[in-house]
C-alpha cells in the first residue's frame, strides 16, 4: 500500500475517453500497490459547471498531489471573449507545478510503418526524445491587444535556458550522447542568447556530449529526411509545440505520443500530447495509446514504480504487434476495446 496521490483532469473533448483509458490500464498493472487517484475539475466543462476553467479545489490537489495526470482542454464550445481561455488553466498549471522540462519521446514502432507518411527506410531505428521548453518564452510574455495591433512578447532568461539545456544533457549522457539544439539564431534575439547558453553549458558542463545546432525551419525539414540523426532535441516552448505535432507522423498519428513535464523534483504532469480533437470527441474512437503511455511515464518518474511502467509499455507494444488499431491508425477498435486488448495482455 502506498500513500501516493494523483490529481486527474481530464478535461474536454476526447480528454475524459482517454484518461479513463490511461486510468483503468493502471490500476489494472498496479494491482496491490494502490495509487489514489482524485478527479477534479478542469477545462471548458469546469468553466460552464463552476465559472473557472482551473477551480481552486483544482489548483489546491495538484498542489499537493505527486502527480498529474491530464486528458486534453479546449472546446468545443466557444468561451465569452472576456473569459480566459481553457488553454491558459494549462498554461498556469504548467507555470505553478514549475515543470520546464518536457519530454516527448518519438519511436516509431515498425509495425506501424505503414501508418506514417513517410517511408519506412526513414523510420527504421528512428528514437528521438524532445526536450521542449514548457514554462517560458512566447507563452508567457507579456500580450496586448489594442483596436489595430497586438503583440505577444517573448522572453528567456539564461537561467532559464541553462537549466532546460542541463536536463537535455543530463538526459542525453543516458542516451546516444547527441544534443541537437533547435532556435531562429538569424533572426531572434532570444535565439541568440538560447545558443550562447546551449554552447556554453554543453562546453563547460558535458564536454562528452556531441552538439549540433539548427534553425528550426531547417530542422522541420531534416525531421522528415533524417529522423535517424537526431537523438535528444532540445528547444523553446512554441517550436517544441509545433515540432512535435509534425513528429507525431513518425509514428502514425497524434494519438501515438505521450508526455512527461518534469521540473527539479519527482512531480510531474503527464498528458498526451494531443488535444481535445473535437473532430472525434463523443463516438468512442480516440486512440487510447498516448494517454496509456503518459500514465505508465507517470508511474516511472513521479511514483518510481518502474515494473508497472514497463508492464503497461510491454502490453502496448504487444497490442500494436497483433493489430489492436483505432480508426486514426487504420483499424476499428473502439478507445475502449483497445483499452480492454493492453489489458488483456499485462502479464
Ligand atoms: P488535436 O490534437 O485535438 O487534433 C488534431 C487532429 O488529430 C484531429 O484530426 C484529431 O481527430 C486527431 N487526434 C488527436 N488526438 C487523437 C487521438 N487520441 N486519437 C485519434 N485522433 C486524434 O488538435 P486541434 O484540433 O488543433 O485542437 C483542438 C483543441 O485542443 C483546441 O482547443 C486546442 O487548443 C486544444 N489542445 C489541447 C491540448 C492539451 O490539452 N494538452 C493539446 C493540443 C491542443
Ligand atoms: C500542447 C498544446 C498546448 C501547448 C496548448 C493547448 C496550450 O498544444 O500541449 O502541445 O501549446 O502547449
Ligand atoms: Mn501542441
Amino acid at each position: 500500500m502506498t500513500n501516493k496521490k494523483v490529481a486527474v483532469l481530464s478535461g474536454d473533448g476526447i480528454g475524459p475517453e482517454v484518461t479513463l483509458a490511461a486510468l483503468a490500464v493502471c490500476q489494472a498493472a498496479l494491482g496491490e500497490q494502490s495509487v489514489e487517484w482524485i478527479e477534479t475539475p478542469f477545462g471548458n466543462q469546469a468553466y460552464l459547471e463552476q465559472g473557472s476553467a482551473f477551480p481552486e479545489e483544482s489548483v489546491q490537489l495538484c498542489d499537493e498531489a505527486d502527480a498529474v495526470l491530464l486528458g486534453a482542454v479546449g472546446g468545443p464550445e466557444e468561451l465569452p471573449p472576456d473569459v480566459p481561455r481553457p488553454e491558459m488553466g494549462l498554461l498556469t498549471l504548467r507555470r505553478q507545478l514549475d515543470v520546464y522540462a518536457n519530454l516527448r519521446p518519438v519511436r516509431p514502432h515498425p509495425v506501424l510503418f505503414d501508418t506514417s507518411p513517410l517511408r519506412p527506410e526513414r523510420l527504421e531505428g528512428v528514437d528521438i526524445l524532445f526536450v521542449r521548453e514548457l514554462t517560458g518564452g512566447i507563452y508567457f510574455g507579456a500580450k496586448e491587444r489594442t483596436k489595430n495591433s497586438a503583440t505577444d512578447t517573448c522572453v528567456y532568461t539564461v537561467s532559464e535556458v541553462e537549466r532546460i539545456v542541463r536536463k537535455a544533457c543530463q538526459l542525453a549522457m543516458d542516451r546516444r550522447k547527441k544534443v541537437t539544439s533547435v532556435d531562429k539564431k538569424n533572426v531572434l534575439e532570444t535565439s541568440r542568447l538560447w545558443s550562447d547558453v546551449t554552447e556554453r553549458v554543453v562546453r563547460d558542463e558535458f564536454p562528452e556530449i556531441e552538439l549540433e545546432s539548427l534553425l528550426v525551419d531547417a530542422m522541420a525539414m531534416h525531421l522528415l529526411s533524417r529522423a535517424q540523426d537526431f537523438d535528444v532535441v532540445v528547444t523553446e516552448n512554441m517550436f517544441g509545440d509545433i515540432l512535435t505535432d509534425e513528429a507525431s507522423m513518425l509514428v502514425g498519428s497524434m494519438g501515438m505520443l505521450p508526455s512527461a513535464s518534469l521540473g527539479n523534483g519527482t512531480r510531474g504532469l503527464y498528458e498526451p500530447i494531443h488535444g481535445s480533437a473535437p473532430d472525434i470527441a463523443g463516438k468512442g474512437i480516440a486512440n487510447p495509446y498516448a494517454a496509456i503511455l503518459s500514465g505508465a511515464m507517470l508511474l516511472r518518474l513521479s511514483l518510481g514504480m518502474e515494473a508497472a511502467a514497463s508492464r503497461i509499455e510491454e502490453a502496448i507494444e504487444q497490442a500494436i504487434n497483433d493489430g489492436i488499431r483505432t480508426p486514426d491508425l487504420g483499424g476499428s477498435e473502439t478507445t475502449s476495446s483497445a483499452t480492454d486488448a493492453v489489458i488483456a495482455r499485462l502479464n
